[in-house]
């Protein structure tokens, strides 16, 4: 079984991925979050090529993601991605921010199955690296999925990664597994699942009900229980040190990023990691209200004394 972390934009990106492999072990694959291609002729921004830095990935299988709708830059996209060694990039369908599906780009490309088609023909034909896809079943609403399975049927891809939400569930609601199911039993390509695989019983479900499941991609799950990966493949949960020694180095990892605005970044992934705690209510409220680096650090320091670890941490949005 393929076990992969998802793009999570402002979560997932290479510092993540790096102290997360260091102290709960690599998994098989991971997405970068979406990185817009370089215009025609030029190379990724300063932003992206931090993403993208082979030292920053060293010993990761590491898959771009870009998020367009214009084939052209999708493929000189994937001609830069080629020439710095990457053999595989990843299409976003899956964003349903409004700004993005505005402009017909993420789960908005899935309004127009047409220019998809043509979209899908030409990076097939012409980029030097496999194409996979990570997408929603629609826009609106479900029955839209026929229609576009039916367009990625008609085309190579590398992989077709299904979080079978419509873009307007958000991240919310129920993922409609059917049609995870539905794309398996149908695509001559190799499928992957997304989509609140949270804990061992979610897992056991899907491969009861899916049991020719290969590839399975984890989001908010690990965020909120960096040792996810380990426990399905029948590891130990993550220790109250494990945990610790995870959150200081990559506290350590952000502030020698961006200074003091590690801790924006680090009460963003505490609104998972609160869900390792018995209490998530009382982690949230004892980082709630910090701003600067030294009150950030106390309330850490008692976080790690004080609250009791969850029996069985689980992602959810109560917690
Ligand atoms: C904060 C946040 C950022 C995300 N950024 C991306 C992204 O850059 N690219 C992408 O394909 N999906 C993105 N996603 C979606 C996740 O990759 C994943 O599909 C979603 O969280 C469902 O999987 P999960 O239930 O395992 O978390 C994002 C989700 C969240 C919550």
């Amino acid at each position: 079984m393929i076990l992969s972390l998802a793009p999570m934009e402002g979560l997932t990106g290479h510092i993540f991925r790096a102290v997360h492999a260091e102290c709960f072990g690599a998994l098989d694959r991971y997405y970068t979050p979406f990185l817009a291609p370089p215009h025609l002729g030029s190379g990724f921004g300063k932003r992206a090529m931090a993403e993208l830095d082979p030292a920053e990935n060293r010993g990761l299988d590491v898959v771009p993601q870009l998020l367009t709708n214009d084939a052209e830059r999708f493929v000189w996209g994937a001609q830069v991605l080629a020439d710095m060694g990457f053999r595989e990039v990843n299409l976003n369908l899956g964003c349903p921010s409004g700004t993005v599906v505005a402009k017909g780009r993420g789960s908005g490309f899935l309004r127009d199955l047409e220019a998809l088609d043509a979209f899908l023909e030409k990076v097939c034909a012409e980029s030097p690296i496999p194409v996979s896809v990570k997408t929603r079943i629609g826009v609106a609403a479900d029955e839209e999925y026929e229609q576009i399975l039916a367009v990625y049927l008609r085309h190579p891809l590398a992989e077709l990664i299904v979080h079978p939400r419509v873009q307007r569930d958000r991240y919310q609601g129920i993922p409609r597994q059917a049609a995870y199911g539905e794309t398996l039993r149908r695509a001559p390509f190799p499928v992957a699942y997304n989509g609140d695989i949270f804990d061992c019983g979610d897992m056991d479900a899907l491969l009861a009900t899916y049991p020719a499941t290969r590839h399975v991609m984890l989001g908010r799950g690990i965020l909120a229980n960096p040792a996810l990966a380990r426990t399905l493949r029948g590891g130990a949960p993550a220790t109250r040190e494990e945990l610790e020694r995870f959150h200081d180095k990559l506290f350590e990892a952000y502030f020698a990023e961006m200074g003091g605005n590690v801790v924006f970044r680090m009460k963003e992934w505490w609104s998972y990691a609160r869900c390792s705690f018995a209490n998530p209510l009382s982690v949230h409220r004892r980082v709630r209200k910090v701003r600067k680096v030294e009150e950030y650090q106390a309330a850490v320091h008692d976080i790690f004394r004080k609250e009791e670890l969850a029996a069985a941490p689980r992602f959810t949005w109560s917690c």
